[in-house]
């Protein structure tokens, strides 16, 4: 196997969390780089997770850096909210907006890391014209929606292009994955050039948070 360069960061998704422990939960991962929190609307995805209170509530409960993941239409409309609530990073998806640019300037603006991500069925050239604006990119390795879900080995392919779309830039964004990540593929996606990945089924299991997320580090080790 090759070597590769970064020191991956692993961000937990809450979402397969018990949230009637969220602060435990949130205890059980203190060893994590990011708290990842799923924001869901039933109308981008057929699925509805939770808000800002969740999200204000974890942040008083942890230190963690909050990464939000805004799977809701028109992202614009809630970006102050969510910052206002303690998210560090924004992510929005391409689909979801018809003002990209606006909407990663509204992240900026508001002091937060501007994230930009798309579903698997996207091509990657939607990306493209606000690479060189944003913190960082993440590949959905899932349709997003729910947890637990298979990764489709596809993504693989996908993060070897961004990686080598954002070396040609010499940009220092963080290419994130995100949906079905587990101990089998960590090591492989590192190796195409992910620097963030984010779990959620295989780090909230029945032996608990701190194992899963141990797991996958040794994994990456
Ligand atoms: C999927 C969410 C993911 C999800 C990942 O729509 O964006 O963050 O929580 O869960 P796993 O790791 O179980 O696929
Ligand atoms: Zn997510």
């Amino acid at each position: 196997m090759t070597a590769f360069p970064r020191a991956v960061k692993l961000a937990p998704s809450l979402l397969s969390c018990d949230f009637t422990r969220l602060g435990e939960e949130l205890q059980a991962i203190a060893d994590a780089d990011w708290a990842h929190v799923d924001v869901m609307d039933g109308h981008f995805v057929p699925n509805i997770s939770f808000g800002v209170p969740i999200l204000a509530a974890a942040r008083r409960a942890s230190p963690l850096p909050m990464d939000v993941h805004l799977m809701v239409k028109a992202p614009e409309r809630y970006l102050r909210d969510f910052a206002g609530a303690g998210a560090d990073g924004l992510t929005v998806h391409v689909e979801a907006t018809a003002h990209l640019h606006r909407a990663v300037g509204m992240i900026r603006e508001l002091g937060k890391r501007a994230g930009v991500t798309l579903n698997p069925g996207t091509p990657l050239e939607a990306v493209r014209p606000v690479l060189g604006d944003v913190d960082l990119v993440l590949v959905m390795s899932v349709n997003p929606g729910f947890g637990g879900q298979k990764f489709i080995p596809e993504s693989v392919e996908r993060v070897r292009t961004l990686r080598r779309w954002l070396d040609e830039l010499g940009s220092p964004a963080e290419l994130q994955v995100d949906g079905g990540v587990t101990p089998a593929n960590a090591r492989l996606l590192a190796e195409a050039g992910a620097s963030c990945l984010v779990a959620g089924s295989s780090v909230f299991g029945p032996d608990g948070a701190a194992a899963g997320l141990a797991r996958l580090r040794e994994a990456l080790a």
